[in-house]
């Protein structure tokens, strides 16, 4: 449950080995761990998914890492907006045990390109993946590599992203992989546009039209 550790200050882990000692700590002590992964710039749907976590599971980490692998090269990897100060502000106040940022060369060491790759195959190509074929092999492989390093017994994923959920729990059904995963709801504003770290790129025209997808 989140706060349960009596307001010890969150801990910003950067490496696997770090992570994998104090997560054999409350292993020890027979706690359980959800993760709930993200690429940060935290909003209020993200910290649902926060506290949904903290509903099923006594720690709590929270993972933020702008994953490459799932940017086709004309995409917005480098514009992805990183707010990592205000994002760790926001998970000390909510309780969270653990935000671990980990580099890139400490999830793929090595050749990022050549590394190796995890696919659910049909739907990672169709809908979305027919129009952005890299993304969902980059997601399963990024997602698939956290659950790895963290060994959580519940991972959160939002239900804004569709897609991407129903293709993370294929893959952990597929593989076998002992994790639950658990979905939040999508939290919305006002007028009814899904809240997502890519709404800064629309002016608040562009927002305010974009309510309309909802309402129709
Ligand atoms: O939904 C996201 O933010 C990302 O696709 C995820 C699941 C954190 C993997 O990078």
């Amino acid at each position: 449950m989140l706060g349960a550790r009596g307001g010890a200050a969150l801990q910003r882990i950067k490496t696997i080995s770090e992570l994998r000692e104090l997560v054999a700590v409350w292993r020890e002590a027979g706690e359980s761990v959800a993760l709930v992964p993200t690429m940060g710039n935290l909003h209020k749907g993200h910290m649902s998914l926060v506290h949904l976590a903290g509903e099923h599971a006594e720690r709590v980490i929270v993972s933020i890492f702008v994953n490459p692998t799932q940017f086709a090269p004309d995409e917005d990897y480098a514009d992805y907006p990183r707010t990592a100060a205000v994002d760790a502000r926001r998970l000390s106040r909510a309780g969270v045990d653990v935000l671990f940022e980990p580099e890139i060369s400490e999830i793929y060491p090595g050749n990022v390109e050549g590394s190796a790759q995890v696919v659910v195959q049909g739907l990672s190509s169709e809908l979305e993946g027919a129009f952005r074929p890299e993304h969902f092999v980059g997601v399963t492989s990024v997602v698939n590599r956290l659950m790895n390093v963290c060994a959580p017994d519940i991972a959160v994923f939002g239900q804004k992203d569709y897609q991407q959920l129903v293709v993370l729990r294929r893959m952990v059904n597929e593989l076998h992989m002992l994790v639950t995963v658990l979905a939040g709801p999508t939290e919305r504003a006002k007028n009814g546009l899904a809240l997502s770290s890519r709404n800064s790129y629309l002016s608040d025209e562009q927002q305010a039209q974009a309510g309309a997808i909802y309402k129709t």
